[in-house]
């Protein structure tokens, strides 16, 4: 029997969904398939699109992750953050690795449908926004864009009041008797944290000596592994941006490559960094 002559039937397969839950049904295909809507004829709309729409998807299973990890570590319960984590580096490997298809866009290309675009911008991604409010950088200036989407605005500003992802790392090791400064654990969790002298020394305990404290170690890791490849992220992103549109503004209004490299400088885990310096 060749593959062209192959009956599913005959091995039990199952073909009549007539009344049963398919693959496209569970998957909700016809949704996900019937949301490209390209504005104008330009052959790379489809591209632009599905991009973008991908990102999206990965970053609802990154939001996901990374939300169970830091309610698993308010728990106690490390292990499977350290998991969630892996995973949640893993998302931003593919991201970053998604970026090799969108460049095969030419300036030339991108220009046949830029205008299409209108001010819409990755700047107003919320579920971006909700992945930096998120992991610890907080800008409430940022919840403009989404002024006119209550929903999404209730949404990021409940987790303005909430502890960032490091709040509950630095608060798990202050636990765990790794003493934190007390500024720190009780500070105002809508701002983002800066960089504290006392938690780098509180880190260089962990890291001086590993094996007294392996969790805390393999978890500070797995942080600098993941803002590690959120950087590199956005270094792709700016790459790809330059060679697209090189300095011209962003579609969403700001100064665009000018801004997105500012936006390189952003540290999540300032110590964790800081740390490797003292050791
Ligand atoms: C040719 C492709 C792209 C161009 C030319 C581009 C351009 C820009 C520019 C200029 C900005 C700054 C804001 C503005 O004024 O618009 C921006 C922000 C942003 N873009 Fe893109 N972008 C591209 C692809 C993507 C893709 C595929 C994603 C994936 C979701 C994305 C996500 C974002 C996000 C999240 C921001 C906000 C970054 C921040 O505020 O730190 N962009 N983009």
């Amino acid at each position: 029997m060749t593959s062209s002559t192959y009956d599913p039937a005959s091995e039990g397969a199952e073909t009549d969904f007539a009344k049963r839950m398919s693959y496209g049904d569970y998957l909700a295909l016809d949704a996900i398939l019937g949301a490209q809507h390209p504005l104008s004829d330009a052959h790379d709309e489809l591209l632009f699109i599905i991009q973008h729409q991908t990102s999206e998807l990965w970053m609802r299973l990154a939001l996901h992750e990374i939300g169970a990890a830091r309610r698993a570590i308010a728990a106690d319960d490390v292990q499977p953050a350290l998991k969630m984590l892996a995973r949640v580096s893993r998302i931003f490997e593919q991201l970053n690795g998604a970026w090799d298809v969108l460049r095969t866009m030419t300036p030339s290309d991108y220009t046949r449908f830029r205008d299409a675009l209108g001010q819409s911008s990755g700047f107003q991604s919320w579920q971006y926004r909700l992945i930096e409010y998120t992991l610890g950088n907080r800008n409430a200036a940022m919840l403009k864009p989404h002024a006119h989407d209550p929903a999404v605005t209730a949404k990021l500003e409940a987790e303005l009041a909430n502890p960032s992802l490091y709040d509950e790392v630095l608060r798990l090791a202050d636990r765990g008797g790794i003493a934190m400064p007390r500024a720190v654990l009780e500070r105002d969790v809508s701002e983002t944290h800066r960089v504290n002298e006392a938690v780098v020394e509180a880190w260089r305990r962990v890291y001086e000596a590993p094996e007294a404290h392996w969790t805390l170690y393999e978890l500070a890791e797995k942080l600098v592994d993941f803002e590690d490849y959120f950087r590199r992220w956005r270094f792709n992103h700016v790459t790809t941006v330059e060679r697209v549109i090189g300095f011209k503004r962003g579609t969403g209004g700001t100064a665009g490559i000018g801004y997105l490299k500012r936006m390189l400088e952003i540290e999540l885990f300032p110590e964790l960094w800081r740390v490797r310096t003292v050791l």
